[in-house]
């Protein structure tokens, strides 16, 4: 049993897996390629289906036209505390894969993508960065917005902001989310009536 910032795990594990929190308090500066480029670095690294690396990221820093279109895709209530963002990133998933000419559908492309996206989480969150997902926002528009081509290769998954924290003192006065239980999520042989 372990409590990191109001949040208790059942199991002794990492404290960067139960610290990492998606926070919003963002302190509006700007981020340096040397901050933002390990956090790609990190999500290269994640594993995937044959090493395809579906991933692609498409990103905007604050005061360019990027950042206000990409901010401008984002529904009111995420626009409210991601205008803080340091950098605005549209996460898209490449649904096939070409091995000597043959082009396959990958089933996992969306998985590996997520996995992808967690390893940059963990990074940046280790490094004292806000990386928070969102779902909402305008898929078809942010396909338009970056330009991606439109024949079905590509898929837009999610949108993320990367800022620096407000105020960081190592404390933040924002909720703290909780978990189902181990059981709730967890069963050997067959499917749970409890999930
Ligand atoms: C794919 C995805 C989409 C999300 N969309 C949003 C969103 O649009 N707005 C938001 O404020 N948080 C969003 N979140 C953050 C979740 O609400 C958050 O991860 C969840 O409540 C658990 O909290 P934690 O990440 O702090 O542990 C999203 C997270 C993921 C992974």
């Amino acid at each position: 049993m372990e409590a990191i910032g109001g949040r208790r795990s059942e199991y002794a594990i990492h404290p960067m897996i139960l610290g990492r929190r998606s926070l919003r308090q963002m302190s509006g500066e700007e981020m340096t390629d040397g901050e933002l480029y390990p956090l790609f670095e990190a999500a290269k690294w994640a594993p995937s289906h044959f090493n395809t690396q579906e991933w692609r990221f498409i990103y905007a820093k604050r005061g360019t036209k990027h950042f206000r279109k990409f901010l401008s895709l984002l529904t009111a209530g995420n626009q409210e505390w991601a205008k803080d963002a340091s950098v605005l990133i549209i996460l898209v998933s490449n649904r096939f894969s070409v091995y000597k000419g043959k082009k396959s559908f990958v089933r996992s492309h969306s998985f590996d993508t997520g996995a992808a996206w967690m390893a940059m989480a963990l990074e940046g969150v280790s490094r004292g960065y806000v990386v928070h997902a969102m779902a909402g926002f305008d898929y078809p528009k942010a396909a338009r917005a970056i330009r991606m081509p439109n024949n079905g290769d590509y898929q837009v998954e999610a949108m993320i902001a990367v800022g620096k924290r407000r105020n960081y003192k190592g404390r933040t006065d924002e909720k703290t989310s909780q978990r189902k239980s181990i059981d709730e999520i967890v069963s050997e042989g067959y499917f749970s009536p409890r999930f």
